[in-house]
């Protein structure tokens, strides 16, 4: 088994932690700008849809290299081991569903912008407009991607608990040459 993760993987599992930072900030950004400046709220609502269908372009690449390539063996002791695949594979999930309840979001708006990703490709609407569901779906929407950030945030520390503790988890995500 490999000592540290894929090139491909560390690259997409970093992007995917700035991506997903920048999408949540974005956000509150987004919903916070009056609709008198019109363009400059449309503008950030294409900029949180793209980089959250990136995140989602980002997770699908990340679970088929991990279907292809594995994980390098874990250092982990055997209970801390289940624990962390528990943890990744609610992230996983997470990072599946957000982004999806997002579209589903977007669609069902009363006033339904069009979603161009990264501002040229229309992306397909997969469900009516219907503000009932809207307030529901954007509830669920902001709710998991609070739940999202908060477990990354508890990810992270659990990574550099493990760093602090000798084991090579940091490394092996940040590459061989790495200390940290
Ligand atoms: C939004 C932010 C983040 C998300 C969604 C995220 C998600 C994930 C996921 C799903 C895995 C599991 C990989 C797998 O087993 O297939 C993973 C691994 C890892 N992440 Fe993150 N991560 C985030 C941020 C961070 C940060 C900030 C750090 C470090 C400070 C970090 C350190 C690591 C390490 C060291 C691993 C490898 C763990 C192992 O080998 O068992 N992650 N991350
Ligand atoms: C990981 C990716 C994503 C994260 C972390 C995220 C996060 C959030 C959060 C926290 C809110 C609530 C903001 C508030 O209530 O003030 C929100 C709202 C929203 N998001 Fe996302 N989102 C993501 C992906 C997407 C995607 C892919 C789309 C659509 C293509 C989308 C469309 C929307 C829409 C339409 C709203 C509703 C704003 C409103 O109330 O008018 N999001 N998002």
């Amino acid at each position: 088994m490999a000592a540290e993760w894929a090139p491909a993987q560390r690259w997409l599992h970093w992007a995917t932690a700035g991506l997903v930072a920048a999408g949540f900030g974005l956000a509150w950004v987004m919903t916070s700008v009056p609709f008198r400046q019109m363009a400059l709220k449309f503008w950030l609502y294409q900029a949180h849809k793209s980089i959250g269908l990136l995140v989602l372009l980002a997770v699908v690449a990340r679970l088929v290299l991990r279907t292809r390539l594995g994980r390098p063996a874990t250092e982990l002791p055997p209970n801390a081991s289940a624990w962390a695949a528990t943890g990744h594979a609610v992230l996983y999930i997470l990072l599946l569903t957000v982004p999806l309840l997002g579209v589903l979001t977007a669609d069902t708006a009363p006033l339904r912008i069009p979603t161009l990703f990264l501002g040229l490709l229309p992306l397909p609407v997969l469900a009516e407009r219907d503000p009932a569901l809207f307030a529901v779906l954007v509830a669920l929407h902001r709710a998991l991607a609070i739940t999202l950030v908060v477990l990354a945030f508890g990810h992270a520390g659990m990574a550099l608990r493990h760093h602090a503790a000798g084991r090579g988890v940091m490394a092996a995500m940040r590459g061989r040459h790495r200390a940290l």
